[in-house]
């Protein structure tokens, strides 16, 4: 059983989506998982699509082979780095991933795991202020849902606010990745 490991953050070692993503990775491989390929796509970037890089299905091929995909996805300005959305350009594809069907959009991708691990600066559940600009995890799960994957998330909120916040919200974050081992 093979992982697909992505990180996204452009901050290294400082990053809290790379800690939690990796503590996701660490708990599936106490599991049933064995096999793990790490992309980063901030050291390694996809550059942005062209038509020749949509005829070359690499990408896409290694997130079909893979049985679970672990996600490190950082809140850029209210969405996802665009170093992930390059990503995401080559596995969403018509007639591998999803199709149109008759009863309208159909995912074919589904039967993988797909867990992602947020960070965001600041706090964005429903009823906040800031609720209507959250376009990370609902971007997220509607690419998955559309591919046919209801994504889990591990979410680490409000890490701008201050130090203990960060600090608590991240191990409060970390603490969670032990259920998914299950
Ligand atoms: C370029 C940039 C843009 C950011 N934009 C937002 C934002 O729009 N909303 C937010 O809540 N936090 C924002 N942040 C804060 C990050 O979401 C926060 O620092 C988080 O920890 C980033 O994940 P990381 O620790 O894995 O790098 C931004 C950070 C950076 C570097």
């Amino acid at each position: 059983m093979t992982i697909l490991h992505l990180d996204a953050s452009i901050t290294g070692e400082n990053s809290a989506s790379r800690a939690i993503s990796r503590s996701i990775v660490d708990q599936l491989k106490s599991g049933t998982y064995s096999e793990v390929i790490y992309r980063d796509l901030t050291a390694n970037p996809l550059p942005h699509l062209t038509l020749d890089a949509f005829a070359d299905t690499s990408v896409l091929d290694e997130f079909l082979d893979a049985d679970a995909i672990v996600i490190g996805a950082p809140m850029y300005n209210f969405t996802l780095p665009t170093q992930l959305k390059s990503w995401i350009d080559r596995v969403l594809v018509a007639g591998k991933t999803f199709r149109y069907g008759e009863n309208g959009p159909e995912g074919l991708a589904g039967g993988r795991r797909v867990i992602i691990a947020l960070a965001r600066g600041g706090i964005y559940n429903a009823g906040s202020p800031a609720a209507s600009l959250e376009h990370l995890e609902t971007y997220l799960r509607g690419v998955f849902n559309f591919m046919g994957i209801e994504p889990e998330f591990v979410a680490a909120d409000g890490l701008n606010i201050g130090p203990e916040q960060r600090e608590q919200s991240l191990k409060q974050a970390l603490g969670e990745t032990v259920r998914l081992a299950a």
